[in-house]
Order: C-alpha cells, then structure tokens, then sequence
C-alpha cells in the first residue's frame, strides 16, 4: 500500500466531558474535499494510534490504544476513554501510517460534590460564507472548561449563482444545497479545514446541539418545509445527522431515523446543564416530543444542582415584534411546551440560546436567558432599541458578532458577552460588550 499523504487536515477535537472520562476525535482525509471518495481516502479500514497524557509535550502519557477508522464513518475516529481524575486537563493526538495530528487539549468534568466554579464558552451560527470564525479563535484563547456549541455548526445551502458583493466573503466549491451524505460530508470538511475552527476544537472540549441548518432551514420534525415528501426528507435527513456525528466528538451513533442529541450533563453541585433538541421531535404544537419532554422535566424535578442550565438554540422567552407577528420557529410557537419546562423548573433556571445572530439578555419569570450572537452568520435587520422599548423584560441587545463567557459557581452565575467588530477580514480584536449576574432569576449588570 502507498503511504497516505497527511491526513489529519481536519484537525483534532474533544467532547462530552464527564467526571471520569472524555470522547477524543479525529477523521482522516487526505483530499478533505475530494469530489467522489470521502476524503480523498482509500476504501479500507484504518488503524489509527491514539495516545492521552497529562502534560502537552507527552512525557506523562497515562493512557493509549488504537482505533478503528471505517470507510462507512468516512474514516473518523471517536474514541470513549473512561478511568480519568476528575476536573483535571489532558492532552491527547492521534498518529497513523507515521504521521501524528495535532495535539489537542481536554479536560474532564468535576466529579459529583465539586464546587469548583465552571468557565464556558458558548457560541452559534457559524455561516462560513459569512465571514472569518475570529470569534472561535477568540474562544481558543479564552482556555474554558467546556465550549458549547448550540446549532447551526454547518450552513447546507449553495453557492448562489450570482453572489451580492460584499455579502458573500469565503465562496464555498459547491453550488448545490446539500442533500446527500456525501454532499454533508465535503461540507464539514470545508468548515473544518478552517484553522479557527480546529483551534477551538483543540483548546477544550465541546457539548453541541443541532438546530435546524445543519440539515434544511427551519425543518421541524419530518416536515423539511420544502414540498418534498416525508420519506425523502427522513432519508436527507439520516445522511445529515450521520455527518454530524462523523464530524463530532459526540458518545452516541445514529441508530435507525435518531440520533439522540438530548442529553444530561453534570459539572459537579454546580450546574445541571440540559441539553435540548427542540427540533428533531417537533409535532404540531408540541416543541419536544412527549419522551423528551418527561426526561427534561423529570430532571428538572429532581436536580439539586445550583444552577438548572437548559442550553438549546432557539429564542425562550416571550417577544414582540415592532412590524412582524411572533416568531413561530421559537418557543413563542410552542407555548405549551414552555409553559411545561417553566412549571417543572423550581427556580434558579437559566436558558443558553443562540440563533437569531444578535446578542440578547433577558428575563422571563422564573429564570433568565442569555442568547449568543452568531460566530459569523449575518443578522436580519433588527431595531434594537425599540425591541428592548417594546419588550420591557428584555434588558439587553448587541448587534455583533460574538460569544459568551459563562461562569457558574456556587454563589454567582455571571455572563459576559464578547463581541468583534467585524468578520469580513480576519484579525478583529475583542471587546467585552456587557456582563451580568443572576440574582433571584433576575439580571443585574456588573460591568456598569
Ligand atoms: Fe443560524
């Protein structure tokens, strides 16, 4: 066999942090973007090395093993290390065929009576014809426990035959919108090529929830919302979120039309951060799905973590518009659906949204949100001075791009809310545009 050229172009990533263990990723592609085999790789199975040390420069390498790279997987590689120290930091790389990735860091989550403080990094939108992902390379730097990434990690569309100027600033290769798995495919790789991206990836572990572009805009359930039939949006559907879990250091597979992305993730007495899907199981009025909706407010119920953190990607609290109706692709739709989480919630509960592309802070009786702008994803023209005049119990709007910086600990949870300039060239700097405290499920500003 011909030695592979270097396949580790997609970087290296970690993900699903818990006290005792992570999942490491890689995937090997030689020619990320080859036009008809995934990655440009042979079709056969690899045998891929993968080593986790405590020190960066691997002089303490406590744990190795190899991992299979399956051509069905499009050669990636998700390895379930397990038997870790609570709450500490590793290293890990991966090497195959004499070649050796990158090093990425991780670190694991406190263990069940920690009260360690938590620092998380929480972004959304990341639209690569939009712009440069300085933001995520801001997130790099920040080092936090934990990044969450809350939907919209791959936009499927095409490029436009006639793209506006100044509105189109990194042209994607393909011009069709993405349907198939192998379309889904080269379009991870074109994000992951991405040397922000694969920093933010290296720099700490990441807990991400889909939302809807990562297979067709605004889908709900098994209506794509385009005329096509159900069986052919399932089908669409299956190829896409299996490129998500290819593309991902997530702990579960797809099985049969799922992939289960509603999840519990502990970080010690602190918090309870609740993942939700607000998408896949969308029927009618109903936001969640009935069994979703028993985990969610079941765990709810029986939390006695400080902090009862939902991280999802759509708007929560109520909103009026100046001109428009309600939105109905947020929980201002599925007004059932919230009442029931707010009425299983006992207080102290806060909701981490994104995809509006805006930065918000709000209130919403019983808990508070903070909704991430976009990485880079352009904003719909927005007046925000008279949405807060009009929504009096939001209290806070910024029209940038950027993310937040989350700190939860036992007596404070703090939010500070970064923002950049500019995206359509890399290299803008980063301000801090606001910051708050919960206190008494109410917002209080700490940077005025
Ligand atoms: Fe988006």
């Amino acid at each position: 066999m011909a030695k592979l050229g270097f396949p580790f172009t997609l970087g290296v990533a970690s993900g699903e942090p818990s006290a005792d263990g992570v999942i490491l990723w890689t995937r090997l592609a030689v020619e990320p973007l080859h036009g008809s085999k995934p990655g440009g790789m042979p079709n056969q199975m690899f045998s891929v090395k993968w080593e986790l040390a405590e020190d960066a420069e691997f002089t303490r390498v406590i744990q190795s093993g190899t991992a299979p790279a399956q051509p069905d997987w499009a050669h990636s590689v998700h390895v379930r290390v397990s038997g870790l120290r609570a709450w500490t930091e590793y290293f890990y790389r991966f090497s195959v065929d004499g070649h050796t990735s990158p090093v990425g860091r991780t670190k694991t989550a406190p263990g069940p009576d920690s009260t360690e403080p938590i620092k998380v990094a929480v972004v959304s939108c990341q639209r690569y014809e939009h712009g440069f992902f300085t933001v995520l390379k801001h997130v790099a730097e920040e080092r936090p426990d934990v990044v969450f990434h809350l939907g919209d990690y791959v936009y499927e569309y095409g490029k436009p035959a006639n793209p506006q100027p100044g509105r189109y600033i990194r042209p994607l290769e393909a011009t069709e919108e993405c349907k198939t798995l192998a379309a889904y495919r080269r379009r991870y790789a074109r994000y992951q090529l991405d040397k922000d991206l694969q920093a933010a990836h290296a720099a700490a572990p990441w807990i991400t929830m889909p939302d809807d572009h990562e297979v067709r805009d605004n889908y709900a359930g098994l209506l794509p919302g385009d005329g096509s039939s159900q069986s052919a949006f399932l089908k669409r559907r299956n190829a896409a979120y299996k490129a998500y879990y290819e593309h991902l250091p997530l702990r579960v597979r797809p099985v049969g039309n799922n992939l289960q992305f509603y999840r519990w993730r502990p970080y010690g007495k602190v918090a309870d951060f609740l993942f939700v899907d607000a998408r896949q199981y969308r029927k009618g009025k109903d936001m969640l799905g009935a069994e979703q909706q028993e985990w969610l407010t079941a765990r709810l119920r029986a939390s006695t973590a400080r902090w009862k953190v939902i991280a999802q990607a759509l708007f929560f609290a109520p909103r009026k518009f100046p001109l428009e109706p309600p939105s109905t692709d947020a929980w201002d739709g599925f007004p059932d659906s919230r009442a029931n989480v707010l009425a299983a919630a006992t207080g102290d509960l806060v909701v981490l949204s994104g995809d509006v592309h805006n930065a918000w802070a709000g209130e919403f009786g019983g808990g508070v949100e903070f909704v991430t702008s976009s990485v880079t994803s352009r904003p719909p023209v927005t007046d925000g001075t008279a949405m807060l005049a009009l929504n009096p119990h939001l209290k806070f709007f910024d029209g940038r791009r950027g993310y937040l910086v989350v700190t939860a600990g036992m007596s404070d949870f703090t939010v500070d809310y970064r923002a950049v300039a500019f995206v359509d060239q890399p290299g803008a700097p980063v301000v801090t545009a606001a910051g708050f405290r919960v206190v008494d499920s109410k917002l209080q500003r700490t940077d005025l």
